[in-house]
């Protein structure tokens, strides 16, 4: 009698654990991007009806596919997944699609897999380009050293941010603009206009900063010590995102030979505003989170609900055309970044200093 009871109690608290309709993986807490999307989806979460779970991969493939695992276990309905590493994450989603699972890809997109149903991102080539241009916009150019940084080459995106940036900057190295400082392998390409998967890989390979601000020192320290006098002076620097701009930022500006530079960023991390406001970095890439969340918790609750999801739109993830739904990004920088992020509300005031 006694264990029939006991029985029942674990039956009713593991039915109502298992109520978890979305499931959400996020790739690592330790950095601020990721921690910004946590955040924003608890707020957006708030607003439906369904309830949804987050966990975060710490960098580690093998911890996604747990989480997933994990989440599959608990009988969602839905996957939001950032992926680690875009082909890796093909065994995890394949997981949950055997198990009758939407997958939606989020903000990175998941490689060479038919497990995958849509597509949630920012218009990632729009990225590059911008960063691309505010060096082209904001340089004196005649033959100034360009050092050139890029992100994973696990994540797709690295590649869709250096083609974008490559489409502006070739034709200004072609023309003597910009001289690559740290890149044999774009000096090699430099009068290609468009790059092949291969010929971008080489040359991140050679100029990735892995997403760890840390990588990022050590190659810009290697750099500049390998560096020639007529590689100093005024620089232009292409960084991909907010945390290696900042620490490429603090390496280039600790060089006494180096007497200005500009750098490029992306996300809009607090940090980086900061480091705007007080004119170190030069610019970063605001991807407006919060649109980004709620397209994709949209289309989760249009699954749920037994709607077909908006999009705008299809990516070929190397097997399958996914259905895309992309958002627009937004260039910020000193002028605007008051009006932009500020007066917007979108961080508050008493958060900065020097505004
Ligand atoms: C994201 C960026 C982020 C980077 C490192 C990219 O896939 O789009 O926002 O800075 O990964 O985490």
């Amino acid at each position: 009698m006694l264990i029939v009871m006991m029985l029942a109690v674990v039956v009713s608290a593991c039915g109502k654990s298992s109520k978890v309709e979305v499931g959400i993986v996020l790739p690592t807490k330790d950095e601020p991007r990721w921690v910004q999307d946590e955040q924003r989806f608890k707020d957006a979460l708030k607003d439906t009806k369904y309830s949804a779970e987050i966990l975060f991969s710490q960098g580690s493939s093998a911890k996604e596919k747990e989480n997933v695992d994990a989440l599959i276990a608990k009988g969602i309905k839905v996957l939001i997944i950032c992926p680690q590493d875009g082909d890796a994450a093909a065994g995890a989603v394949k997981a949950a699609k055997d198990a009758g699972i939407t997958v939606i890809s989020y903000d990175r997109l998941i490689t060479n897999t038919d497990a995958v149903n849509y597509y949630v991102t920012f218009d990632n080539v729009a990225v590059g380009k911008a960063q691309a241009q505010y060096l082209v916009d904001h340089t004196k150019g005649n033959g100034q050293p360009l050092y050139l940084y890029a992100g994973a080459a696990s994540d797709n995106n690295a590649f869709l941010f250096f083609e974008g940036a490559w489409s502006v900057l070739q034709p200004k190295i072609a023309d003597g603009t910009f001289k690559v400082a740290n890149s044999t392998e774009a000096i090699m390409l430099q009068d290609t206009a468009e790059l092949s998967r291969e010929q971008q890989s080489k040359i991140i390979s050679q100029v990735t900063t892995n997403w760890e601000p840390s990588d990022a020192k050590n190659k810009a320290q290697t750099h500049l010590t390998a560096a020639t006098a007529d590689q100093k002076g005024d620089v232009a620097i292409l960084a991909p995102n907010d945390g290696t701009a900042r620490s490429i930022a603090d390496v280039f500006g600790s060089d006494t030979a180096i007497t200005s530079f500009v750098v490029s960023g992306q996300d809009a991390e607090k940090a980086s505003i900061q480091s705007i406001i007080d004119g170190q970095q030069s610019m970063t890439v605001f991807k407006d989170v919060r649109d980004l969340v709620t397209s994709s918790i949209g289309m989760a609750v249009s699954i749920l609900d037994d709607k077909t999801p908006e999009t705008d739109g299809a990516t070929d993830n190397g097997k399958v055309e996914v259905p895309t739904k992309q958002n627009d990004v937004i260039v910020v920088d000193k002028e605007n970044v008051k009006a932009l992020l500020i007066d917007s509300k979108y961080y508050e005031e008493k958060d900065f200093t020097g505004l």
